[in-house]
């Protein structure tokens, strides 16, 4: 029995050596060189065709691609606002003797400011005829680019331009906040002539404390014709269209909090995806000492 055994793992092992190498067929592994040439040849085919096509599909996918445009966008209904100054937080907070508690505010709006000058809207951008889309489309596939953009002159923005008064009221407890609408490529914020525009309230016990508002532009509005925005690299010079909201007769110290929010006729201001969408909410205090 044992016998067998051994006869049978030799004859295991001598089978296992002629698999490995036959001498009597040349076969390596089962194989004759001619059978492992053809099998090597057949995926070298075989992976430089499976390259070749990963290449082609990327190739006519990039070609899809639109520099101008973005292939996929978020269908926004509502596009956020946002305040200049802000800080880390939606906060403005100062005391209005010391100095050095508001400057940075003014800094922040100075350079903020700086590409709006007039000297700066009047070399880069046109004016356009107002409450009327600025629609400058390509037709077919000749492109209409760049586009050329509308002027929003500083001193638009009358008492908070920075200009009347360097101090965007800070200095005399009058701040100016700039609101901003976020850019949605090929949004249309309005129909039949009628201009998106700003209200700002605030919560119910603070609505005394809030005081009169100015808005600049007046009544507030985004004028149709900084509308549609087509992109970056479409509409190089494009200079986003500001608000200016001045709290003129707000109550020093204490807290205010203040939300304003975008009217239009064709955006929703409360979207059911995001109740934050078209509006912003931040936190005034002024101190008096
Ligand atoms: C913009 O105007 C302000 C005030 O007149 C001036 O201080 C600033 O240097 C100007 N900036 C640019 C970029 O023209
Ligand atoms: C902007 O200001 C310049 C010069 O101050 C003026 O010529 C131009 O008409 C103004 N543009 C708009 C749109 O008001
Ligand atoms: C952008 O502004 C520059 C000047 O700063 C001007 O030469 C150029 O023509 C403008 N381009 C467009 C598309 O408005
Ligand atoms: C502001 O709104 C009032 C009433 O809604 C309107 O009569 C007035 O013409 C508007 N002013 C501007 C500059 O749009
Ligand atoms: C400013 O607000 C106070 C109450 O906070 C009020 O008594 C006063 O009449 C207001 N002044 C103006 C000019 O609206």
């Amino acid at each position: 029995m044992v016998k067998e055994g051994e006869k049978n793992s030799g004859g295991a092992a001598d089978e296992w050596k002629e698999f490995l190498w036959n001498p009597r067929t040349h076969q390596f592994l089962g194989r004759t060189a001619s059978s492992w040439g053809l099998i090597l040849l057949f995926y070298l085919i075989f992976y430089i065709s499976l390259a070749g096509m990963f290449v082609l599909t990327m190739y006519i996918m990039l070609l899809t691609l639109d520099d101008y445009k973005p292939t996929y966008q978020d269908r926004l209904a509502t596009p956020g606002m946002m305040i200049q100054p802000k800080g880390d937080s939606l906060e403005i907070v100062y005391s209005i003797k010391d100095t050095e508690s508001w400057d940075l505010y003014v800094q922040a709006l100075d350079a903020f400011l700086a590409p709006y000058n007039n000297s700066q809207q009047v070399m880069n951008n046109d004016v356009c005829p107002p409450d009327q889309y600025f629609v400058q489309e390509d037709s077919g596939k000749v492109r209409n680019n760049p586009k050329r953009s509308c002027q929003f002159n500083r001193t638009m923005l009358e008492d908070c331009s920075g200009l009347t008064d360097r101090y965007y009221g800070y200095r005399d407890g009058k701040p100016c906040i700039l609101l901003k609408l976020n850019r949605v490529i090929g949004m249309l914020p309005g129909k039949d002539g009628m201009s998106p525009y700003v209200t700002c309230g605030a919560k119910a016990k603070d609505r005394d404390k809030m005081g009169e508002l100015m808005f600049y532009p007046p009544n507030g509005t985004f004028n149709l014709m900084y509308f549609p925005y087509y992109g970056k690299k479409a509409q190089v010079n494009y200079t986003q269209p500001l608000v200016a909201v001045k709290f003129i007769n707000i109550t020093l110290d204490t807290d205010v909090n203040v939300e304003c929010k975008i009217n239009s006729n064709t955006i929703r201001s409360h979207s059911d995806r995001d109740k934050f969408a078209g509006r912003v909410a931040f936190k005034l205090r002024i101190n008096s000492d």
